[in-house]
């Protein structure tokens, strides 16, 4: 079971706008920093978010920060140009080009990044807890929306699992993350503000970038329904009733961190009373 302070109710994706052109390098790093200094210290990324780029930003900001303050997570399984092999070697290479990518000697928690049941092979398995016996990793999990979280519940080899956590989850869906928490995973929503956010006209290169993806989504017919219709509502949504024991959301403003960061912390005080 993760049992570590780092691990905090809200957390941090380092991601999208912050693996590229929409946001300068030096703006993700500071909003890293007042992340850590509100308290939001469990941090998210992956090798295939601009090819790298996320997590070399992610490792250069939390240089200055304690290493032991923070809970970061990468993911393996789909590699920065976007090819996607799970075989157990491809994921000890992409593992430690990560770390070499965040300039540390391990991560918190290791994701696979979407893999098929039949590609959580026996033999990754075992390779993956080698990684943890190795120390390169604390913890293993998978990312993924549907049949492959009830693989990975099964096997019994993973302590996590990161998927959809929004007031659009099916009976279905939340019964599966329920059955993960009951069998003693941590669950770390993501879209938690999928479907809230307005359409208006972009005012930042971060704007241009959620416009972008929200275009392709809608082209796809992937967009997500849900009933709640702001950010902040689906956020609260999350914190009473979602079936997760942390958010990970993205942000490229200091006020939206700063506002998510109180209320998770509100919610955190009634919880405690
Ligand atoms: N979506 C996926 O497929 C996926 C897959 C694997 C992992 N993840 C992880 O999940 C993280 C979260 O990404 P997500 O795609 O699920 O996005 P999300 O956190 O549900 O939503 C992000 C959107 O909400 C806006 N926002 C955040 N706080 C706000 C506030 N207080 N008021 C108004 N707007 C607010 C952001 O705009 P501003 O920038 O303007 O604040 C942005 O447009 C990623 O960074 C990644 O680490 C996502």
């Amino acid at each position: 079971m993760i049992d570590d302070p780092a691990f905090s109710r809200l957390g941090f994706g380092v991601s999208g706008p912050h693996a590229g052109w929409a946001m300068p390098r030096h703006a993700t790093e500071d909003l890293v920093h007042r992340a850590v200094g509100l308290g939001v210290t469990l941090f998210d990324t992956a090798p295939s978010y601009g090819k790298g780029e996320a997590e070399r930003r992610l490792g250069r900001a939390l240089r200055t920060v304690p290493r032991d303050k923070v809970f970061v997570a990468t993911k393996a399984g789909i590699g920065p140009g976007g090819r996607r092999d799970f075989s157990a070697g491809a994921v000890e290479m992409s593992l430690r080009a990560s770390l070499d990518r965040l300039s540390m000697d391990h991560v918190d928690l290791l994701l696979l990044h979407g893999p098929a049941p039949a590609e959580m092979s026996d033999k990754l398995i075992r390779h993956l807890e080698a990684f943890r016996e190795r120390g390169m990793v604390r913890y293993l999990g998978v990312c993924g929306r549907g049949g492959e979280l009830d693989a990975a519940i099964d096997t019994g080899a993973f302590q996590a699992i990161m998927a959809p956590v929004n007031s659009g989850l099916s009976d279905i869906e939340t019964a599966r993350l329920e059955r993960a928490r009951a069998a003693g995973l941590r669950v770390l929503g993501i879209e938690v503000m999928a479907g809230t956010t307005r359409r208006r006209l972009p005012r930042s290169r971060g704007d241009l970038w959620y416009w972008a993806r929200q275009t392709r989504r809608s082209l796809l017919g992937t967009a997500p329904v849900v009933p709640v219709n702001t950010p902040q509502l689906g956020l609260k949504w999350a914190l009473e009733n979602g079936p997760a024991d942390a958010l990970v959301c993205l942000t490229t403003r200091h006020a939206n961190l700063a506002e998510n960061a109180r209320l998770a912390a509100l919610e955190a005080r009634a919880s405690a009373s």
